[in-house]
């Protein structure tokens, strides 16, 4: 039967007709006719704390009672600043902002924004583009598109209608790096600041750098005094094994996006974060100065309130360890995959499992695939991977595992 939504990422005509769910608990899916299935993807990586925790639940159902929203122009409501100052401690510095939006696309266009304006109030102007790298992928608004990766993101089509940014390679050698330094210093007066997916770029494919490219990067632009912008909207509470991926490499961004985990899993939104410095040209007696930008639903009272009993789940419960054990199964199931011939490489890191194969994987077939086998997971260009709940447990790691062996013997 035709719907009349219209769904994402999709050939409405020729895909096959989505699983309708009717229910979540835990790790697993239930399905209209009674099917469940094990989520091995979390819903693009949001539920870290399993769905349905009874915390963020009982929050949220708390939260509807009394307020379910108030604008945040001119009024604001306790779970917002408390959750603001949480945030802002989340990143190195003191007196750090929190600027609220509802989706890990607002958050970043808000970054784009931010970076911009914070040379323009200071008189600088011509600073209003990006160095963005090659398999990056920050959302699918307009400005997130211009900095995406320019050939291979699903944004080619609207090349002529993006803004022109400066896409380069993540330098890997000390070579590289040099070359990034004169990269960076040939386009010193254009460039407002550097965005980047830190440790993993997780839409493109889960390719992962090392921790040495991210402090390599984040070390020119402090010295050279570009604003780096590290995007953790898939990255941030926990999923690469610290709250932050920016935190193994022991740096200071400037500006931090965050999102989809930000509730776990439950209601969107998401955020900017700014050192107190990128913040100061804008905290001046000129109206002028100010960020002119206000999503309709930023700082949600019910979001805020999910977004706070998730931040007290991380305090509370043991999620950084169980993303170590996720890993440790993970590599434990899926390395032996290495020697396939059909397998380019294995990679895992934190709760994220990655098979790479040769070529890119038919989409339609292998959801079909796995779905037969108990399993929701949904391959990435050339990638199968496992990016679960961190509260899943061995067992139905090892069936996702076992059911991505089969798909990579059988394909
Ligand atoms: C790194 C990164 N940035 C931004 C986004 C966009 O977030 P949203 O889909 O909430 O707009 C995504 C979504 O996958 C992402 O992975």
């Amino acid at each position: 039967m035709e719907h009349a939504i219209w769904l994402p990422y999709c050939q409405m005509k020729t895909a096959r007709p989505p699983e309708q769910v009717v229910r979540t608990e835990g790790v697993m899916l239930h399905l209209a006719d009674g099917r469940q299935l094990i989520d091995g993807i979390s819903s693009w990586w949001t539920a870290c704390h399993g769905y349905n925790h009874p915390d963020v639940v009982a929050a949220i159902c708390q939260q509807t009672q009394e307020m379910s929203h108030v604008m945040l122009g001119g009024l604001l409501h306790q779970g917002a600043v408390q959750l603001a100052e949480r945030l802002a401690q989340m990143i190195p510095g003191q007196e750090n902002k929190v600027f609220f939006s509802d989706s890990g696309s607002v958050a970043v266009e808000v970054a784009l924004k931010i970076a911009t304006q914070h040379w323009i109030n200071q008189g600088i102007y011509g600073k209003n583009r990006f160095v963005c790298f090659q398999d990056s992928y920050h959302g699918d608004t307009a400005g997130a598109m211009s900095i995406c990766d320019p050939v291979d993101s699903m944004h080619s089509h609207f090349k002529g209608f993006l803004l022109d940014q400066f896409p380069t390679t993540i330098p890997k050698t000390e070579q590289q790096l040099k070359a990034f330094k004169d990269f960076l210093l040939e386009r010193r007066d254009q460039v407002a600041g550097v965005i980047l997916e830190p440790l993993i770029q997780m839409a493109a494919g889960m390719r992962f750098h090392s921790i040495a490219s991210l402090k390599g990067i984040a070390n020119l632009c402090r010295e050279l005094g570009f604003i780096l912008i590290l995007d953790e909207v898939a990255t941030g509470f926990g999923r690469t094994g610290s709250m932050f991926a920016f935190e193994q490499a022991n740096l200071q961004p400037d500006i931090v996006c965050v999102g989809k985990g930000l509730t776990g899993g439950s209601v969107g939104l998401a955020a900017t974060i700014a050192t107190q410095s990128v913040y100061q040209p804008f905290h001046t007696d000129s109206s002028d100065h100010a960020l002119m930008h206000g999503p309709t639903y930023m700082g949600n009272p019910i979001a805020c309130a999910a977004a706070n009993a998730s931040l007290d789940l991380f305090e509370q419960e043991p999620r950084l360890e169980q993303v170590q054990m996720l890993e440790m199964w993970l590599s434990g199931c899926l390395e032996p995959l290495k020697a396939h011939p059909r397998v380019v490489d294995v990679r895992c890191k934190g709760a994220v499992g990655v098979v790479q194969l040769e070529d890119d994987v038919p989409l339609q077939s292998a959801i079909e695939f796995f779905v037969d086998r108990g399993c929701w997971l949904r391959p990435l260009r050339d990638v199968v991977y496992v990016a679960p709940s961190f509260t899943m447990e061995r067992p139905q790691i090892e069936t996702l595992c076992a059911a991505i062996r089969e798909y990579v013997d059988t394909r």
